[in-house]
């Protein structure tokens, strides 16, 4: 069963809103036979990452940059995971408090050295996410999944 895994940094209620409409959409039983998985991006490793065959990153912006645990993330798992993910589908989304444009540059950075594959648009939000940031998340969450069922 293919499975996607989702490696968040979730550090307010602001992130966890985002995070919680991620994992809905991707588990939204229309969606059948994707596994997902989620892991703290403190906790995830190069095994989850191997492991799984497409990708949801979620981080606050920090100090013009991704979180530090999810720039630790891509510190532990880059070189293992470098030569058999490539290609491979993935998402994110971004919260901020003003400004999350250095945030979106190291994550589009990392990910085209590692030879990931865009499926969605980011999904970025400043502040507390409204109605239509939340359903957008709901849509990163469910788009990345759907890539992911079998015939897709
Ligand atoms: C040390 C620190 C640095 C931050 N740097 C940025 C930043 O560069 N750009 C930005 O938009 N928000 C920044 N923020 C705000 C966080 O992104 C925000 O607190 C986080 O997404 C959680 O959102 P919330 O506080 O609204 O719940 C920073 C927050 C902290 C604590």
């Amino acid at each position: 069963m293919p499975t996607l895994l989702i490696v968040h940094h979730t550090p307010s209620p602001n992130c966890q809103a985002m995070f919680e409409a991620v994992v809905s959409g991707a588990t939204t039983p229309e969606i059948e036979g994707v596994r997902v998985v989620r892991r703290a991006a403190l906790s995830a490793t190069a095994s989850d990452v191997l492991e799984a065959d497409g990708y949801l990153l979620g981080t606050p912006a920090n100090l013009g940059y991704m979180s530090g645990a999810l720039k630790h993330f891509f510190d532990q798992v880059y070189y293992p995971c470098l030569d058999e993910t490539r290609g491979r589908p993935f998402g994110y989304y971004v919260h901020g408090g003003n400004d999350v444009t250095g945030a979106v540059r190291a994550i589009e950075a990392l990910t085209t050295g590692l030879g990931w594959r865009r499926a969605t648009e980011a999904v970025t939000v400043t502040g507390e996410p409204g109605k239509g940031d939340v359903q957008a998340c709901w849509e990163l969450g469910a788009t990345v999944a759907a890539g992911l069922m079998a015939g897709a």
